[in-house]
């Protein structure tokens, strides 16, 4: 399943969104623009809805309701988040989930559910408040979506969102994890249990992921081969890989020697073919060479050809950017402004269309316009 539309009211630097989703999603925009506030957007969906989560918890885990909700908006505005599920952007929507978020007017000043709208289809089949929630209003404290009592009915959708993964590989935690102690951070989105995971997924799977990742790394590590799981003489799992070069004997290498580029890359080729739900990347190109980062979007759409999982990414590449397989419905454009920052689908904007059209990469088309100099200009600043 995907997310294939998303509306935002009052999140974060956003006062309104309204995008439809593709398989891939690239965000470009300038620094500070709000590419990673709109993956947090699909994060708090799946903090609320994992086990152990749930609203309060949520909000609380990035402050207070006024931290999230956008300092333009109007004073007493809600924070709203709508999303649309669907098997594959051609499909039509099967779920949509809506919720309204305020804060109490007194006392503990907690974070209260304005709404909560399911529909299956067409069909809406929970509408908060109901009555039950008119009796006591304690109930909108907490989303259904958090109660396994209550989300039966769209359980498919807590799933979903409970597997979305958040991904920003920090290659000294995956080598030495060991020397960062300190609380775990849920979903291990910096990769500290990275080699550990590895270890808990059965042989059969872990084989075949570490091939289909090795003829992945062919094109674009070519020296690097036979990469295999071993585990050393304490027990400990570690990545092995021969690689090759210019001595006529080609070493074993473990991931403390590979480079941190190939492991951010191991690591996203593992995580693509992890799940079946979002996976979200934040700057997948950070340590990659140049030629590498011009080979990851078609690497991306070959391994998600087979899992069907959707990927969001954050990029400033223009080598990320310059593959002509990117199509502009693919790309979203951040563009600040006083009143929040706009999101525009590129195809939708005629101007990039046609240079598209013509030829033009998404690089050449579109990133002059999020160059922060001519952006500034354009703004009249
Ligand atoms: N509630 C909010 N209202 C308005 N702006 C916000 C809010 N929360 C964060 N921001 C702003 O969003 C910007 C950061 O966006 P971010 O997603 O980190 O950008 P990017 O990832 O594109 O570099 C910062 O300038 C921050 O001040
Ligand atoms: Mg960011």
């Amino acid at each position: 399943m995907i997310v294939s539309h998303m509306i935002l009211k009052n999140w974060r630097n956003f006062q309104a969104v309204d995008v439809t989703l593709q398989e891939r999603v690239f965000l470009v925009g300038p620094n500070a623009s709000g590419k990673s506030n709109l993956l947090d957007a699909f994060r708090f969906l799946r903090d609320i809805a994992k086990d152990g989560g749930g609203l309060q918890k949520a909000v609380a885990d990035r402050g207070r309701l006024p931290k999230i909700r956008c300092l333009s908006a109007r004073r007493s505005s809600n924070v709203e988040i709508e999303i649309q599920l669907a098997e594959s952007s051609l499909e039509p929507t099967k779920w949509k989930y809506a919720i309204g978020i305020t804060q109490e007017k007194g006392g503990k000043r907690r974070p209260i559910l304005v709404y909560e709208k399911v529909w299956t289809g067409d069909k809406l089949i929970l509408e908060r408040p109901d009555e039950q929630d008119n009796h006591d209003t304690q109930r909108l404290t907490q989303t259904h979506l958090e109660q396994i009592n209550s989300n039966m009915p769209f359980r498919e959708i807590a799933v979903f969102l409970t597997s979305i993964q958040y991904m920003h590989l920090v290659p000294q935690l995956l080598r030495y994890p060991d020397s960062f102690p300190g609380q775990e951070i849920p979903g291990d989105p910096f990769g500290k249990r990275f080699l550990e995971n590895l270890a808990k997924t059965s042989d059969k799977t872990r084989s075949s992921r570490l091939n289909k990742i090795e003829s992945a790394l062919h094109d674009v590590v070519p020296q690097l081969k036979e990469l295999s799981f071993i585990k050393d003489e304490t027990g400990a799992p570690h990545l092995e890989a021969v690689y090759e070069h210019w001595r006529p004997k080609a070493g074993k290498q473990r991931e403390d020697q590979f480079s941190d580029g190939t492991l951010r890359l191991i690591a996203l080729l593992w995580s693509l073919q992890e799940g079946k739900s979002l996976l979200l990347l934040e700057e997948p190109e950070l340590s990659l060479n140049a030629g590498i980062v011009s080979k990851l979007a078609p690497v991306i759409s070959r391994l998600q050809r087979q899992t069907k999982r959707q990927v969001m990414l954050s990029t400033h590449s223009p080598d990320l950017l310059s593959d002509k397989g990117i199509g502009g419905e693919e790309v979203l454009i951040l563009k600040p402004g006083a009143e929040g920052t706009e999101i525009k689908v590129a195809s939708s904007m005629h101007e990039i269309k046609d240079l598209l059209e013509g030829g033009l990469s998404i690089a050449d088309a579109v990133l002059p316009i999020t160059n922060p100099q001519k952006a500034l200009s354009s703004w009249g600043i």
